[in-house]
């Protein structure tokens, strides 16, 4: 099948929706356990950017798991889908000229290591959310860990299954030392050196 599909050649390249939208597109990819706080590291990120007048999404199981990956649990093989998909669909935004901030457990290293290079070297950013098991279980604000504990929940992260820890984070936040406040300060900071806001 893949042999018939051939590209088109688009007009309208990346170089001119950069310059369009006033700033570059690139993925920052949220990783850690279940309750880490990478939503919540997210979504204020985002409306720090947004502020600024850069033009954001957010990616999360919230808005992924309950569409277009509704057919999809939390087996290895599963997980390694949804993680497949959900690279596709961020670079296809980053294309777009928007600034993904994508959350997702994604615990196994070969799915991020997939998601880099389906996204780009340049254009991948992990921020590794490294909140300890402890402060995570002790949030449950989802209930999930005491599920997990109970036996109830197969393949819980962090309890029944894996979390392989990222080997070279460019950005390592852990919320049980770092307010909210500060996280972001961290990764606008992170961006701003690299010249990812806007063009002047
Ligand atoms: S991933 O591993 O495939 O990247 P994803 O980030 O989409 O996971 O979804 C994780 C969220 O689903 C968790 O924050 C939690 O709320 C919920 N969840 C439900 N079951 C599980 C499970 N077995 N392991 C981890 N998270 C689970």
């Amino acid at each position: 099948m893949e042999e018939n599909i051939i590209p088109h050649h688009f007009k309208i390249d990346r170089a001119q929706r950069a310059a369009q939208m006033g700033h570059p597109s690139y993925v920052l990819w949220f990783t850690g356990l279940s309750g880490s706080g990478k939503s919540t590291v997210a979504n204020a990120v985002e409306e720090a950017l947004f502020k600024k007048g850069v033009h954001t999404y957010s990616l999360d199981g919230d808005n992924v798991r309950k569409g277009l990956n509704n057919n999809l649990g939390f087996a290895p093989e599963d997980r390694t889908e949804n993680i497949r998909r959900i690279a596709e669909v961020a670079n296809l935004m980053a294309d777009a000229g928007l600034v993904v901030l994508a959350a997702f457990v994604s615990p196994y290293e070969k799915d991020r290591i997939m998601v880099k290079q389906t996204v780009g070297g340049t254009r991948y950013i992990e921020i590794f959310v490294d909140t300890p098991i402890a402060t995570c279980e002790k949030r449950d604000v989802k209930g999930l860990y005491a599920k997990a504990r109970r036996g109830e929940i197969t393949n819980f992260t962090g309890v029944n299954a894996p979390y392989e820890a990222p080997v070279s984070p460019d950005i390592q936040i852990d919320t049980s030392k770092v307010s909210l406040t500060d996280s972001v300060a961290i990764i606008l900071q992170y961006l701003e050196e690299k010249q990812h806001l806007n063009h002047e």
